[in-house]
């Protein structure tokens, strides 16, 4: 089964237009659907059918770009997968509005499970979808922080992103009749690699390739976000280095070049990026562990090179 010719498959020609074409216009613009991809892996490694799990994998993606739509207003982001975002080719309440709708039809795509799976389903869910709410609160609030500790940023990117991929491979695999062991080592690997995935994310906002990206390089620096690479930049910088990150990351400007080429300086004079993809290996390491208890077939294997591929991705 194709999941993206799936996604793509979705009708949205319905009206208003003003609600449903800026939907269309987000699930068309692609992604590497990566949260959809893990809930088929996952069942596949159980042996689970593809069709059964399909209304939850589809689920998963719709939500994904919903939180999308809210975040790039909430980050003030212009551009993502190459396109203008919604806020700015619509307008900001465009993006709240097809949002929240976007939220209710990924609870519909889910409420095509089979009723057997539904209720745990919804639960696992509706967990992560709080999960989610809390590490964007997070985030936002460690905007206005400027001591925020690794363990504070963990759990942040733990709920903001780690959750969705955990679901994804845990749901797949118990829509597939997986015991409850193997659910949760496939959970707790999802954590990881999601740990991996959101540090990655914060060093491409860096260091990303602009031409492949698909993301304004250097929209975490402008908001003053507490990165994974902020956090480490900070804990390696010597006092004047410290003093420095700290008077920037105390601005809020309206054109930020200078600020992002000023912090890419320091975070390059002081050889972050090395630091940061050292910790991207360590979670993509302890994600592995956990896949040593599991069947070791073909999806199995899959599983580990999409892994891989996602944590060592450079856009
Ligand atoms: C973006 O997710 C949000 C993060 C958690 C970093 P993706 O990088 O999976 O976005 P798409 O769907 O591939 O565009
Ligand atoms: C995204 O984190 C997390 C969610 C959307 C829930 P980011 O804000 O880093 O994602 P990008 O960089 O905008 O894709
Ligand atoms: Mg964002
Ligand atoms: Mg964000
Ligand atoms: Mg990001």
């Amino acid at each position: 089964m194709n999941i993206n010719e799936e996604i793509l498959n979705l009708d949205w020609k319905r009206e208003p237009y003003g609600l449903y074409e800026p939907i269309e216009y987000t699930l068309a613009a692609g992604g590497k659907r990566v949260r959809p991809q893990l809930a088929m892996i996952a069942s596949q490694i159980f042996g689970g059918q593809d069709e059964k799990v399909l209304p939850a994998a589809l689920a998963l993606e719709v939500f994904h770009n919903f939180t999308l739509l809210h975040d790039d207003v909430m980050d003030k982001a212009d551009v993502r997968r190459g396109r203008p975002t919604v806020h700015v080719k619509w307008n900001e309440n465009t993006a709240i509005l097809s949002g929240d709708q976007m939220m209710i039809e990924a609870y519909k795509l889910l409420s095509q499970l089979s009723a057997t799976y539904l209720p745990t389903a919804l639960q696992l869910f509706n967990k992560m979808a709080t999960e989610i709410c809390e590490g964007q609160q997070y985030d936002v609030d460690f905007e206005a922080k400027d001591n925020v500790a690794i363990e504070e940023y963990l759990l942040m990117i733990r709920l903001k992103t780690a959750v969705l991929l955990a679901t994804a491979l845990k749901m797949g695999a118990y829509i597939a009749g997986a015991e409850e062991e193997a659910q949760n080592a496939l959970y707790q690997f999802g954590i990881h690699i999601g740990l991996a995935f959101q540090i990655q994310d914060d060093i491409l906002d860096v260091w990303g390739n602009p031409a492949t990206f698909g993301k304004a390089i250097g929209g975490d620096i402008s908001c003053n976000k507490k990165t994974f690479v902020t956090i480490t930049a900070m804990n390696m910088a010597d006092e004047a280095s410290k003093k420095e990150l700290q008077y920037w990351f105390g601005q809020t400007l309206e054109d930020n070049t200078e600020k992002i080429a000023k912090v890419k300086a320091i975070y390059d004079r002081l050889g972050v990026y090395a630091e940061c993809e050292k910790s991207v290996r360590q979670q993509t390491d302890m994600a592995f562990t956990y896949l040593a208890s599991l069947p070791q077939n073909a999806a199995t294997e899959q599983l580990r090179q999409l892994a891989n591929k996602l944590n060592t991705r450079k856009d």
